[in-house]
């Protein structure tokens, strides 16, 4: 998992899953590209882990953090077999699917974030 974080950029946000107190699970998300466009990175479960919904509540954990630091486009290289992971946080594929090398396929997921309600200076006027 240390591993995993060296390969970061040092503005990453990373979150950890734990079970009895044993790290099983971790992602990053950090902004990259446009303003606004932030990217989920690294996203790994321990093999053993897998399956129980560690990888949802981290990758549910880094949407919530960049929701709250004004992300409007979330994106990510997705390894194929993740996708529905993705697609359960409300990711939608944005592109065809490419090779990565020594990796394998992956498509572009990306999640849109609506902009909060703007709420009224004061209340509105009653007639
Ligand atoms: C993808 C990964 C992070 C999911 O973590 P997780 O803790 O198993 O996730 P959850 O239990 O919350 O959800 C399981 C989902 O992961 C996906 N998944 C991918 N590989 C899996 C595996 N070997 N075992 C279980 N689920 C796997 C499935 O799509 C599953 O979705 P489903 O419930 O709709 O079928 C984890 O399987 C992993 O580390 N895989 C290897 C590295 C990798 O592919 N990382 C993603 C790069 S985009």
């Amino acid at each position: 998992m240390a591993e995993l974080a060296s390969h970061e950029p040092p503005d990453a946000y990373a979150v950890g899953a734990f079970a009895s107190e044993e790290l099983v699970s971790v992602g990053f998300v950090a902004p990259d590209g446009q303003p606004g466009s932030w990217r989920v990175r690294g996203m790994a479960t321990a093999p053993h882990a897998r399956g129980r919904g560690a990888g949802t509540f981290v990758l549910g954990a880094l949407v919530a953090y960049a929701t709250e630091h004004q992300a409007r486009r979330i994106w990510a290289n997705v390894r194929t077999p993740a996708r529905s992971l993705y697609e359960r946080a409300g990711f939608r594929v944005t592109s065809e699917q490419f090779e990565l090398p020594e990796i394998g396929p992956h498509v572009v997921m990306e999640l849109s974030v609506l902009p909060p309600a703007s709420k009224p200076d004061r209340a509105p006027s009653r007639p």
